[in-house]
């Protein structure tokens, strides 16, 4: 059928029409807001590269997370800024961590909240570096997978034990999953999901991100374990991994460079997929609406209903508050 008998603008005439035959909806159950936990009280520190995110103590983030769950943002996933840090990242699974601290809290003041706690160690080594380092038979430094593996399941059994609901590591390590898997288990808590960041690339969009969680590696950079941005058949294979290894979410990342490979992999598996907008992501609309450059409202709404049409059943995200409330 063509034109004049067909016409495409009919049903675009009105916002009913448009309501009507829309395809893809974005609602805050979907989103999840990444939040920057650190210690002392009453602590709201903004973090320069990301206008709008602050580094909060407990008592603050517990407030933050009563106005997201207000709005009805489905959850948070904690990162924790440690007063302390060494080689190996043991401060990950310190119970009187910031993370573990915060999740007690939050639980009890928001009982319907999602409660994620990211796992990796680059906020607690003191090399950044999302694992302890050791030294190859070549003379060369690397990050030692194997020896990160106990560190992350240490890790996630603490935050179990606080309250997490779901636990996403995003080391990037191989054989993680299964070893947190096995850990929380042995624990009893068969209850407490994964969420993998299966498919993690090395991307320069992380660097608001890094400033805001004091994680930029002292030396080198992690493409020795996340993945080359040139690569979607490879985003299969890790999502298969993680999925065989007992993930019950694959995550992939960062979300609008990498559009294809949430539909791709959205194609491919039947676990729920999660896209993380990232920190540059975020820090690039912020930097062109404070210019007077973009509408930042519409920006931020098309950006979101980008990713979930790509595939992404969920969104993490630094506009949840903000998105929830232009749909509210
Ligand atoms: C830690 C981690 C990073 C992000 C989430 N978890 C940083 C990194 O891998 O360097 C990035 C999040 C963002 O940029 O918003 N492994």
């Amino acid at each position: 059928m063509s034109f004049p008998t067909h016409r495409p603008r009919r049903l675009r005439r009105t916002a009913t029409i448009r309501a009507m035959v829309r395809e893809t909806t974005l609602t805050p159950d979907r989103f999840i807001a990444p939040l920057f936990v650190t210690t002392g009280t009453g602590v709201r520190r903004g973090i320069a590269a990301m206008p709008g995110c602050d580094q909060m103590s407990v008592d603050v983030t517990v407030d933050e997370c009563r106005s997201l769950a207000d709005v009805g943002v489905s959850g948070v996933i904690l990162f924790g800024i440690p007063d302390s840090k060494d080689p190996h990242g043991y401060g990950a699974a310190d119970p009187d961590g910031p993370v573990p601290q915060a999740l007690t809290a939050i639980r009890a003041a928001c009982p319907t909240l999602s409660l994620w706690a990211d796992v990796c160690l680059c906020e607690y080594t003191d090399h950044g570096h999302c694992g302890p380092l050791a030294t190859a038979p070549t003379g060369e430094v690397v990050v030692d997978n194997d020896a990160a593996l106990p560190r992350l399941a240490e890790a996630a059994r603490c935050y179990a034990k606080a309250g997490a609901d779901v636990v996403a590591p995003s080391d990037m390590m191989d054989g993680r999953v299964a070893a947190i898997r096995a850990a929380l288990d042995a624990d009893g808590r068969s209850d407490v999901a994964i969420v993998s960041y299966a498919a993690k690339y090395a991307s320069a969009f992380y660097g608001p991100f890094r400033e805001a969680a004091g994680s930029a590696p002292s030396f080198g950079d992690r493409r020795s374990y996340q993945m080359d941005p040139a690569n979607a058949r490879e985003a299969l294979a890790e999502v298969e991994t993680d999925i065989a290894e007992g993930a019950d979410v694959i995550m992939v990342k960062p979300a609008l460079a990498y559009l294809d490979v949430i539909r791709r992999v959205r194609d491919h598996v039947h676990v729920p997929v999660a896209a993380y907008n990232v920190s540059g992501e975020y820090s690039m609309i912020k930097a062109a609406a404070a210019n007077g450059w973009l509408d930042e409202p519409r920006a931020i709404l098309e950006v979101l209903t980008s990713i979930r049409r790509a595939g992404a059943d969920i969104i993490l995200t630094y506009f949840a508050k903000e998105a929830a409330r232009l749909l509210g």
